[in-house]
């Protein structure tokens, strides 16, 4: 059995007040055991109010970016170094809204990918498509070449990451990826990585993220294919995101 995950991807969104009446909702509602390790990442200047609260409980956290240098003349960068002494565990690596918004190169990818396993933390390597890509009919290699590009093409570099599949045409729309689009899609990306290293496709979680609600959730996260989600809009509000734990909890 594949480790079954629960993310909660906050984007530019929440205050302190907001922050503080979210966890308290979550901390309050959530399921005493979980079979999913749930973990949210706030914006950076959140980081420390969200360890406050979350040490010592089962919700963990992360970071949605880092830059790969320890420290320098970055300005405006934050490094894995940094997000490690705040107690991250995990970093969003490869987001299409880096991607899109901010110009991340693959190869800007790979080096984060690098940085934050080196940080003793895990990368959540998101990929997915556009809908222009999808239509003609080039999801596969799209797919095929962000996954690999990001570990330098050795697979053995995936160890420790988690993949997420994103479609970009998904991601805020309220048009998650149908059951069969998502399961047919992770398949495909386990082949990709069991053709080089059938060990380490085996043990790799694979979460789907894009419009998941927890009305959605309960059909997509039953998918075999399908190890949790990486959940945005929806993993704001603590009542749903409570669900979304409890639907996992009953499989
Ligand atoms: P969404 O975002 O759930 O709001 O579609 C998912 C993501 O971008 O991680």
């Amino acid at each position: 059995m594949r480790q079954q995950w629960l993310m909660g991807n906050w984007k530019m969104n929440g205050s302190c007040a907001s922050i503080e009446a979210l966890l308290t909702g979550l901390l309050q509602h959530m399921p005493l055991s979980l079979k999913a390790s749930v973990v949210v990442f706030p914006p950076f200047v959140y980081l420390p109010l969200v360890r406050d609260r979350l040490q010592g409980s089962a919700i963990g956290w992360g970071a949605q970016a880092t830059y790969p240098a320890d420290r320098g003349a970055y300005t405006g960068a934050v490094s894995s170094e940094m997000l490690h002494e705040f107690g991250c565990q995990f970093v969003l690596v490869g987001h299409s809204e880096r991607r899109r918004l901010f110009q991340e190169s693959e190869a800007l990818i790979a080096e984060q990918l690098q940085h934050v396993k080196s940080h003793g933390m895990r990368p959540v390597l998101c990929i997915g498509e556009t809908l222009a890509e999808r239509t003609e009919g080039l999801t596969e290699s799209v797919l095929k070449q962000q996954l690999l590009s990001a570990v330098q093409y050795d697979v053995r570099a995936l160890q420790e990451v988690i993949v997420a599949y994103e479609p970009v045409w998904a991601i805020g729309t309220g048009q998650a990826a149908t059951p069969a689009q998502v399961q047919e899609t992770h398949a495909f990306i386990r082949r990709v990585v069991a053709a080089e290293n059938p060990q380490i496709a085996e043990a790799m979680s694979i979460v789907y993220g894009g419009s998941v609600t927890a009305d959605n959730a309960k059909e997509l996260f039953a998918l075999s294919e399908v190890d949790g989600g990486l959940v945005g809009g929806a993993s704001l509000e603590a009542a749903q995101f409570v669900r979304m734990m409890e639907c996992i909890n009953s499989y």
